[in-house]
């Protein structure tokens, strides 16, 4: 396994490559890396000739009051698992190989960034958007993959490159979870074992939510009312239920709709989704 720690080493190893006429899947992360994260390179690999993964925690996409320098990173047990799956290259910059000084450009693809989590973390999707074009640019890879688990971000990547004509296949991939249901998360880390027994009942919700749309309950709010009883957590950013492609809220949810759920659990702050 190759590992590239700036732009002109990638440049290299994609260069060879592609002159070779191999196919480049790419699979962007921010370490600490897990079963959710793996899928994502199994399906690389199992589509694609050569697979990169980059592991880079961006502070862009992080907010002032947010948890930028405790996100987990483990880079050594992260290398362990690449090497295993028999990854072939990753792509692990510095900040500032990625912002070197001077840096200013900033991706902003719209009203689709301020919507859900975009009205709770002003600035979030800009920064997501700003290092992938970046290294979509420098991995040039023919597809990239990315997790329902980040509906939202899966939906705007989606649109960055078709508004941008980026020639890349974005691959979305159904989200990873515990056997009790909870998300795959780095962040699932910060949890002690009460929490992580309450983080269970995010997907529990989802499931009755899912559940009283198939029984004919029709209506957003009754929806949710049904379903909240079972939903054990601290603060509740949002529950919406949205159209799966525009994001745009639904008042009476049809099939394929997608219902997305925030909370807080103590300090942690968790996100699931699923289709209705
Ligand atoms: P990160 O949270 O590390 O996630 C990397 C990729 O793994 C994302 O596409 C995410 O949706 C996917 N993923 C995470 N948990 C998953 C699960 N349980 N099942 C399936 N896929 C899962 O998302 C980011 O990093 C960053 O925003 C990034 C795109 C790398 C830009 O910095």
């Amino acid at each position: 396994m190759d590992i590239c720690k700036d732009v002109e080493c990638v440049r290299a190893f994609v260069n060879i490559r592609k002159q070779q006429s191999k196919t480049i899947g790419f699979v962007p992360t921010m370490g600490y890396l897990h079963e959710g994260h793996m899928s994502l390179v199994k399906a690389s690999k199992s589509m694609c000739d050569i697979t990169v993964v980059s592991i880079f925690v961006n502070p862009k996409q992080f907010g002032p009051k947010e948890d930028y320098s405790k996100y987990p990173r483990n880079l050594e047990r992260d290398l362990k698992l690449l090497e295993e799956a028999k990854v072939d290259m990753v792509f692990i910059p510095d900040v500032d190989t990625i912002y070197p000084e001077g840096f200013s450009t900033t991706i902003n693809i719209g009203p689709l960034a301020n919507v859900l989590e975009g009205a709770f973390r002003p600035g979030h999707f800009d920064g997501v958007c700003t290092v992938v074009t970046k290294l979509f640019n420098i991995v040039k890879p023919n597809k990239a993959f990315f997790g329902e688990k980040d509906y939202q971000q899966l939906k705007i990547i989606q649109k960055l490159v078709k508004d941008l004509n980026l020639d890349i296949e974005i691959v979305p991939i159904p989200t990873k979870r515990e056997e009790d249901g909870l998300a795959m998360s780095s962040r699932n880390t910060y949890l002690n074992e009460e929490q992580r027994e309450r983080a269970n009942t995010i997907y529990k919700f989802l499931l009755k939510a899912k559940e009283a749309f198939e029984n004919g309950i029709k209506d957003t709010d009754k929806i949710i009312e049904y379903a909240k009883a079972v939903l054990d957590v601290d603060v509740v950013y949002y529950i919406k239920i949205v159209d799966k492609e525009t994001l745009e809220e639904k008042t009476a949810p049809s099939k394929y709709d997608r219902i997305l759920i925030a909370v807080k659990i103590e300090d942690t702050r968790l996100i699931d989704n699923i289709e209705i």
